[in-house]
């Protein structure tokens, strides 16, 4: 049980689960395209126990038992995403008819249980083919998606409550190009800086694309964290500054200033695209809200031994969820609180918080918590207008494979039985017969 109820969050407070397309539809065939994800895992060592998404919840095949189930638990909404591959299986060209009926058929499916769509467009399945010619780190990527974007908002686009260009663009560009951990697994600075200003790009570049296909309701889904500093030192403050800017600002900047924190502007200027402040009326096209995804804080230390941003980061002393990542719910609070003071008056929804757990008690009492973070947000002004949990189903988590349980639907993967948990028995008490 929660100790929150629906009327704490105002009237038309949207509740709501997400996925991802890679993460649960399997369905390769069916005209459907390779993916960067693809490759990825089928390269050793890429993901835990070289687990790919060939066939993950089989959600293509059994989609409707999944709306029925997000029916069943209350909710108003499911977040959801197209795969870029299946619907252009070259990502760029022609059209697959497959791939079209598929999401016609979900679209009309969460219509006919009452759920209100939240499309994205992209969370991740980059098709192979753009990545031959470079991926996020050619420019030409603006056009692409725009193409892709215009595809999907002419054909779903009046049905869809509300879309969001990319999904979490730090991991698009960050975790995938510098850090290495997510597709395509480059480590390389340059790569790094031309993704980072190119997905902010295509964004901009995505949404007057859907906007002149006459969608409403555009924004973008940031993963935002509470960045803080390890000490109270001058020298951690500095780390700090660093690790927010790589982590927040330069999102939140980008979006919706036009402008990159300067301290990233110079410790990368010798590796982004020239010219890259010419872009930036397009970076900040203007939108109808922000999803937020959170998860966790990041603590930041001086590293004098690490080159270009000298910093580390540091474990905070709270419980973790079962990746290690620290539970911080009142840093959901202030982030949204700042966004909100600092950012951008448009709605915000949160558009993913979760925890890897497979002790279902701790994933209650998470959501419970970060829930009563969110009204509390909401009493210090900030505009929050949803809150989707991450995730409906346990699914592919990328990097950890199967490994990793997010779901408040259990599933079993020799079986694709799915059971819900006590957390889904949670939210459906707060939210049933109260829609
Ligand atoms: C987010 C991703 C989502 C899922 C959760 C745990 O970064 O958007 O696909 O992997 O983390």
């Amino acid at each position: 049980m929660f100790s929150v109820s629906r009327q704490d969050f105002g009237p038309n407070f949207v509740f709501g689960t997400a996925t991802s397309a890679y993460q649960i539809e399997g369905g390769q065939g069916d005209g459907r395209g390779s993916s960067i994800w693809d490759t990825f895992a089928a390269t050793p060592r890429n993901v835990k126990n070289a687990d790919g998404g060939a066939i993950a919840c089989d959600h293509y095949n059994r989609w409707p038992e999944d709306l029925d189930i997000i029916r069943d638990g209350g909710f108003d909404a499911y977040r959801f995403s197209f795969a870029w591959p299946r619907l252009i299986p070259e990502g760029t060209g022609a059209v697959n008819q497959a791939g079209l009926d598929f999401y016609d058929r979900l679209i009309d499916g969460m219509l006919a249980r009452g759920l209100k769509p939240f499309a994205t467009l992209y969370h991740w399945d980059l098709p192979s083919t753009l990545q031959d010619k470079g991926g996020w780190m050619n420019r030409d990527i603006g056009n692409w998606f725009a193409e892709y974007a215009a595809l999907s908002g002419r054909h779903f686009g009046d049905r869809l409550h509300a879309t969001a260009t990319i999904n979490e663009p730090w991991c698009v560009a960050f975790l995938s190009h510098f850090l290495g951990i997510h597709a395509p697994g480059y480590r390389d600075v340059r790569a790094a800086a031309r993704a980072m200003h190119h997905v902010l790009f295509a964004h901009g570049h995505g949404v007057d694309a859907l906007r002149a296909e006459g969608v409403k309701n555009v924004g973008i889904v940031l993963n935002l964290e509470k960045s803080e500093p390890a000490t109270e030192s001058a020298e951690d403050q500095i780390a700090f500054d660093y690790g927010d800017a790589l982590f927040n600002r330069w999102y939140l900047g980008g979006v919706f200033k036009g402008q990159y924190p300067e301290v990233l502007t110079k410790a990368l200027a010798p590796y982004l695209p020239k010219d890259f402040e010419r872009d930036m009326d397009v970076v900040s096209r203007p939108l109808d809200w922000l999803g937020v995804n959170y998860y966790t804080r990041g603590l930041y230390k001086h590293d004098p031994n690490v080159p270009i941003f000298p910093i580390g980061q540091v474990k905070g002393p709270r419980e973790k969820n079962d990746l290690g990542w620290e539970i911080y719910p009142e840093g959901l609070e202030a982030l949204l609180v700042r966004v909100s003071n600092e950012y951008t008056k448009l709605p915000l929804y949160i558009t993913e918080t979760g925890m890897s757990e497979t002790d279902d008690t701790r994933r209650v009492a998470f959501y419970d918590e970060h829930l009563k973070a969110v009204a509390r947000a909401q009493g210090q002004g900030a505009d929050v207008r949803g809150f989707f949990a991450w995730s409906l189903l346990d699914n592919y988590e990328w990097a950890e494979g199967y490994t990793s349980r997010f779901g408040i639907v259990h599933v079993d993967y020799e079986t694709q039985l799915r059971t819900p948990k006590g957390s889904y028995r949670a939210f459906q008490g707060m939210l049933h017969n109260t829609r």
